[in-house]
């Protein structure tokens, strides 16, 4: 397949030249059983590259699998890769065969794979060195031909530093490096992506497509794009199903962009600048957005926490009906707030606040709510944190965590 046919295949937008040869290596290193290790921003495109890499190589018509190193708990992960002897820990009722196993001959991909605990990576060093595994449980030494490809948003050489990554393992999957760059980087792709984005929402939800003026696209161009695609993905998505005039323009754009004044900013007009006036400014909104961030990180926990519950037909859970009504309705508010403070950027951050809260009948912050719901289920299974974690639909390691932090 040439690129070209690869972009058609796999929906791939754009045409700047970093993304070809994203895509021409990828094509490139098909052929051969070397390990690739992705890199890139988060919502950069990466996980579309191994499943290139499987499909223009010799393995494809085996076994692909894809693993989220991060969404698997520890305590499972080493059983869930390579497998587990009947009996080999409680709840091991019969033998299991792991990814490594059931993708003989074919190819696995391990994403985030800068979150695996250190005793699976020893294992998986062994299993790239020699093709050698063992399962949970056994003493047997079992052979696969697997082909490795792993993909992380986080920078490597760091974790390596903290000591959380093994430097070995990390030369040994980065045989071929394979980077994706972050959106701003490629600004010619951006009206591309936004066109294609802005027309297949427009199928999705019957409506003509938004279209942009000449400042509104200029904007998106000079956008930061901490979130990469996927961000300019969701606001093309926000405007499509929100905006009744199809025509956009800068004014109508500006509070979907959230952040914008501070990431763009040139340095010189940065908190640290030599104007005395600006920078203070700056400073109160930066802090204001920090504030509005941890209270969307507790939000956005909160909700898991209440759909968990709520799928799993929990009548008797913590949270009513109402409590959900409450949660929608802030997170509203919140959302308002932020464009207030793009606004106004001189509003105080206890006023957002409490303000908030208020309205919303609430005078628990976020946190004591929080711990509030946990407690509760923890005391329902009498102490029990494993059963507790898994009715909220968190990892024990968070449960923990939240626990650790009364
Ligand atoms: N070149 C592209 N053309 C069209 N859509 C794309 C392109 N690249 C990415 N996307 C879309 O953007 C979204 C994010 O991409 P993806 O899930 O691959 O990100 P990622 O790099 O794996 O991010 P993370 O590190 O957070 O997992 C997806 O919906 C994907 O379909
Ligand atoms: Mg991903």
């Amino acid at each position: 397949m040439t690129v070209q046919e690869i972009k058609n295949r796999f929906r791939i937008i754009g045409n700047s030249p970093q993304l070809d040869r994203a895509i021409d290596i990828a094509r490139q290193v098909a052929a051969t059983d070397l390990s690739v290790l992705i890199t890139g921003e988060s919502g950069t495109g990466k996980e579309v590259f191994p499943q290139i890499i499987h499909q223009s190589s010799a393995r494809k018509h085996n076994h692909y699998i894809a693993v989220n190193c991060g969404a698997i708990p520890e305590g499972t992960i080493d059983s869930e890769l390579f497998g587990h002897e009947k009996g080999s820990f409680t709840g091991a009722h019969d033998t299991r065969k792991g990814y490594f196993e059931v993708a003989d001959e074919g190819t696995i991909f391990l994403d985030e794979v800068g979150e695996l605990p250190l005793s699976t990576q020893v294992r998986l060093l062994r299993v790239l060195e020699t093709g050698e595994y063992i399962r949970v449980g056994s003493s047997k030494v079992l052979k696969t031909n697997v082909r490795i490809i792993a993909a992380t948003n986080v920078n490597m050489l760091q974790l390596m530093e903290k000591g959380r990554f093994r430097e070995d393992l990390y030369y040994r999957l980065n045989t071929v490096p394979l980077v994706i760059p972050p959106l701003r980087e490629r600004k010619e792709d951006i009206p591309l992506l936004f066109r294609r984005f802005s027309s297949d929402f427009a199928d999705k939800y019957h409506m003509p497509p938004i279209k942009l003026t000449r400042d509104a696209e200029q904007m998106l161009i000079t956008y930061y794009w901490k979130g990469n695609i996927r961000q300019l993905k969701n606001v093309t998505e926000q405007i499509s199903v929100i905006e009744k005039n199809r025509e956009i323009d800068a004014k109508t754009m500006a509070p979907y962009l959230p952040d914008n004044s501070i990431s763009t900013l040139p340095a010189l007009f940065r908190p640290s600048g030599a104007d005395g006036n600006v920078p203070n400014e700056l400073s109160e909104k930066e802090l204001l957005y920090k504030v509005l961030f941890e209270l969307r990180k507790d939000m956005i926990d909160m909700k898991s926490i209440v759909y968990g519950l709520l799928e799993k037909g929990e009548s008797a859970s913590p949270i009513s009906a109402g409590n959900t009504r409450i949660l929608h309705k802030l997170d509203n508010d919140l959302h308002k707030a932020e464009t207030t403070m793009q606004i106004h950027p001189t509003t105080h951050v206890e006023e957002v606040h409490e303000n908030v809260l208020k309205d919303n009948g609430i005078s628990q912050t976020l946190d004591e709510k929080e711990r509030e719901i946990i407690r509760k289920t923890v005391e329902k299974h009498q102490g029990n944190k494993k059963a507790a974690a898994k009715e909220l639909g968190i990892s024990e390691r968070t449960l923990f965590r939240k626990i650790k932090d009364e």
